[in-house]
């Protein structure tokens, strides 16, 4: 059985369908079967995935589908008999769909900036995962490479008893870029350091599956 990520934070626009692109290209260019589930009525991850099937420079395999409502929990459990690896990159809302992918999950990745309202915004989330008893990672992302703001932020969330992925994703054009053209920054410009921060993220995270 496949390992289920799902990518949630109430904030919108912290990053969810980006990081959920960056990391399914990056796990299945390292050789695992990747599935990347979109239940976004927006739908940018999907898109995404049409204008990658176009992509040239498109060289790893990732499934993108697109399902929500009651559905969403029998197509969460075909996908993980069929790859090592789903993620599923949910909408800015606390409802039944986000719900069910919680509940589906291994693991809930929730992205935010290294600032507070983020980490207020991430409250539902966190109640949700506690409440399905899942396991929980916060990572941040566009994050200074060293601000104070992102120190406090780290204390507060271990003196919460959160985990904080180490590795952290920076504010960097490259991924705005190769998202755009369906690809990820490890196939736009594999020795960048975009793609450097999405291996390491990756491999931070294996740790936790
Ligand atoms: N690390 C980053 N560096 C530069 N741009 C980023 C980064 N992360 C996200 N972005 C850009 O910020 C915008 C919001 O990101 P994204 O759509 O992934 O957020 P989201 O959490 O999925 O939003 P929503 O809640 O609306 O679904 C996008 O234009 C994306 O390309
Ligand atoms: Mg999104």
């Amino acid at each position: 059985m496949g390992k289920v990520i799902a990518v949630a934070q109430q904030k919108g626009g912290s990053g969810k369908t980006m990081l959920t692109a960056q990391f399914a290209v990056a796990m299945a260019a390292a050789g695992s079967r990747v599935a990347a589930l979109d239940i976004d009525p927006q739908g940018s991850l999907a898109a995404w995935g049409r204008l990658r099937a176009g992509a040239a420079k498109a060289g790893a395999a990732v499934d993108v589908t697109n399902v929500s409502g009651w559905r969403l929990a029998a197509e969460v459990e075909r996908l993980k008999a069929a790859y090592d690896f789903v993620l599923i990159d949910t909408p800015p809302v606390i409802d039944s769909d986000a719900r069910r992918a919680i509940r589906g999950a291994d693991l809930v990745l929730i992205p935010m900036n290294p600032s507070p309202p983020d980490l207020w915004a991430a409250e539902g989330t966190l109640k949700l995962a506690v409440e399905e008893k899942r396991r929980v990672v916060l990572m941040f992302n566009r994050a200074a490479a060293n601000s104070r703001l992102r120190r406090r932020m780290e204390t507060e969330i271990a003196a919460r008893k959160l985990v904080l992925l180490t590795e952290a994703i920076g504010n960097r054009a490259a991924f705005a870029n190769a998202f755009a053209e369906g690809l990820g920054v490890t196939e736009a410009g594999p020795n960048g350091v975009a793609a450097e921060e999405v291996r390491a993220a990756v491999a931070g995270l294996m740790g936790y599956l």
